[in-house]
């Protein structure tokens, strides 16, 4: 059976840099995956991602690249220069195909973000797309992997309908992650630890429920358990 912790990443969805380091500190071996988001690009992100490497963590690096391709391709390179282990861009079409021929051989994988796990079928209607998240997602992911992704990134809530459309190697990611319990907060496409991983995810996206713990290495301990439950490979 695989390690849990290869399976839970941490959203350091801190204020600033420095917060996030004292994050990293506190809940120690427990997190290996430190996902670094946007907010982070504007401050300090960078040499985070430098302390986080040079730690032996690995790094996913969420800014949700989706430009003209060659800004795309420069961003990508940039990022692997930094050395992260997976970053995400938008499921477009051009825009994944930009990210992966830049890519290359390097073993940095690249996720296509499908639906944003915030957006429920309403908020799609609003966007006049009427045959739900589901339908979108799915055509999404499918597009981004023939167009070069190693994965997608989708709600729990998705994962076993892509496990089982996409090959087997494809990288499944899911945030809108909530213990058994837990506080959906802005979230709308809601799953638990263990049924993210019977259905087939790779990964799981954990924030609050862990940085808003009263004891986040206790938090992510518990969420590890949630995980260990439910692998069985
Ligand atoms: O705090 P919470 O567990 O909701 O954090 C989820 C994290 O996953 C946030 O950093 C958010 O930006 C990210 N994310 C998401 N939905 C996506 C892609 C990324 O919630 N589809």
């Amino acid at each position: 059976m695989s390690d849990p912790r290869d399976h839970l990443c941490l959203a350091l969805d801190t204020a600033d840099a420095d917060e996030a380091r004292r994050m990293a500190d506190l809940v120690g071996d427990s997190i290996q995956w430190h996902k670094v988001g946007s907010a982070l690009a504007v401050q300090g992100g960078e040499s985070l991602i430098k302390d986080l490497k040079e730690a032996g963590k690995k790094v996913f690096l969420d800014y949700k690249f989706h430009d003209i391709d060659q800004t795309v391709a420069n961003a990508v390179s940039g990022a692997i220069r930094l050395g992260v282990d997976l970053l995400t861009v938008h499921a477009v079409v051009p825009v994944v195909r930009a990210a992966a021929k830049a890519k290359g051989d390097s073993a940095t994988k690249i996720v296509a973000v499908t639906v944003l796990t915030s957006m429920d079928e309403s908020d799609l209607e609003a966007e006049g797309w009427h045959e739900g998240a589901a339908a979108l997602v799915r055509s999404r992911a499918q597009n981004a992997i023939n167009a070069g992704a190693d994965g997608v990134v989708a709600s729990a809530q998705e994962a076993k309908m892509l496990r089982d459309l996409l090959n087997p190697s494809a990288f499944i990611v899911t945030p809108g992650i909530r213990p058994a319990g837990g506080e959906a907060q802005d979230q709308k496409r809601i799953s638990t630890p263990a049924s993210a991983i019977s259905d087939g995810s790779n990964l799981l996206v954990v924030g609050r429920p862990i940085l808003q713990a009263q004891n986040p290495r206790d938090a992510a301990n518990s969420i590890l358990e949630e995980i260990s439950s439910a692998l069985h490979y």
